[in-house]
């Protein structure tokens, strides 16, 4: 079963001689679930900074490499970009990295303000990319965007086609606004199909290229039994596909890459989503990466609360000449486009993992 470049990818013949392997692995699934399960705990009524980082850290990130640190000290946390979790091939100048820990910032910022700690944020651009989070005392504001922090997930499979109320979309624009982000909605069928036309081109080279493919195999966890030894990384089942033993799917994995298959997946995927949103920050700096981060979580926990499902399609803005060309497109020449995601309905996947609160934490004299 192949989805995507995201997944893990299995010829039809490999997945059949798999399948009994597969199904050794099942009792472990109970104990992945449960895990999962665990780390989207409901948070106490007044939880201490701990648990909020919990949360922080069911963010979404790219190729789930959790590449962050967090440091607390009384009503302080400072998120920090951990370099060694850096995806240097498809995100060279950690732009990915940047609007993940933006999105785990919002999420300790919505967290926080349900639970009577309202915050405030400052970036320090020059500063190696360290986030600060102050939290205060205030009256609890407990929102849809937070109830959906442990429900949200990027759900990679195809979506039921149903159209989107305008309704939704109006809540959607609402939810992502953040000053100096833009995020372009793209409903109509004509302009989604040349969306498509760019990811398939682009996801085309990003196949092509083995250095790609290499790194992307480094985060792939074939098995509950190594998700769960590891606790980061892209999980098969997340993404609606089997497990196999680590060692098959290390050695079969660029084997059975197959580009022609992987981009009609991207086509049944990107015609079952009824939008496109792209979002824009106004520069290309951290600074504006981390806003990006923000938005985005903000317009995912939002469509999580209507019931909506949403997955990443970069590929346009990851690979560089296709990025210029997609800016033009946009008819944004000269801009860089930070995010493309499709949205709509469809039944929930596995939650993915991260590691443990404890092995993100750094003692705070060593962070400031
Ligand atoms: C900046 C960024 C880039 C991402 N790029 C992709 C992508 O190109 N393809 C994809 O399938 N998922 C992408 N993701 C989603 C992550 O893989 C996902 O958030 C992570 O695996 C954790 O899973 P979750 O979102 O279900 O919690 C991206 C996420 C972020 C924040």
């Amino acid at each position: 079963m192949i989805q995507n470049r995201r997944d893990f990818i299995v010829g039809s013949a490999a997945t059949a001689a798999m399948l009994p392997l597969a199904a050794c692995g099942k009792a472990d699934m109970a104990e992945y679930d449960a895990a999962a399960a665990k780390l989207r705990e409901t948070l106490a009524r007044d939880p201490g900074m701990l648990d909020l980082v919990r949360y922080a850290t069911l963010a979404p990130n790219g190729h789930n490499s959790q590449p962050w640190q967090f440091s607390i000290n009384g009503g302080f946390a400072s998120i920090l970009p951990d370099l060694s979790r850096r995806t240097p091939v498809v995100d060279p100048d950690d732009h990915h990295l940047f609007v993940s820990l933006g999105c785990a910032a919002e999420n300790l910022l919505i967290a926080g303000a349900a639970h009577g700690r309202p915050g405030q944020m400052l970036f320090l651009n020059n500063d190696g990319g360290r986030i600060d989070l102050g939290l205060d005392r205030g009256k609890a504001d407990s929102t849809a965007l937070y109830d959906a922090i442990p429900k949200r997930q990027s759900t990679r499979s195809a979506y039921d086609g149903r159209a989107m109320p305008v309704e939704n979309l109006k809540l959607l624009e609402a939810a992502s606004k953040v000053d100096r982000v833009s995020v372009l909605l793209i409903t109509d069928k004509p302009r989604r199909e040349a969306v498509l036309e760019q990811v398939i081109a682009a996801n085309t080279r990003q196949m092509d290229d083995p250095a790609f493919v290499q790194e992307l195999k480094q985060w792939v966890r074939f098995n509950p039994a190594q998700a769960l030894a590891k606790g980061d990384g892209l999980f098969g089942p997340t993404s609606g596909n089997t497990t196999v033993p680590t060692f098959i799917g290390q050695t079969l994995f660029s084997q059975f890459l197959d580009a022609d298959a992987e981009n009609k997946k991207y086509a049944e995927h990107i015609r079952s989503s009824p939008g496109i949103a792209v979002f824009i920050g106004d520069k290309a700096d951290k600074d504006h990466w981390v806003k990006v981060g923000r938005s985005f979580q903000r317009f995912a926990l939002q469509a999580t609360a209507l019931g909506l499902r949403h997955a990443h399609i970069n590929q346009p803005i990851e690979v560089p000449e296709a990025r210029t060309q997609f800016a033009g497109w946009l008819g944004m020449p000269g801009v860089r486009p930070d995010l493309v995601i499709r949205f709509g309905y469809a039944p929930a996947l596995p939650m993915s993992l991260r590691r443990n609160v404890t092995d993100v934490l750094i003692p705070w004299e060593i962070s400031s």
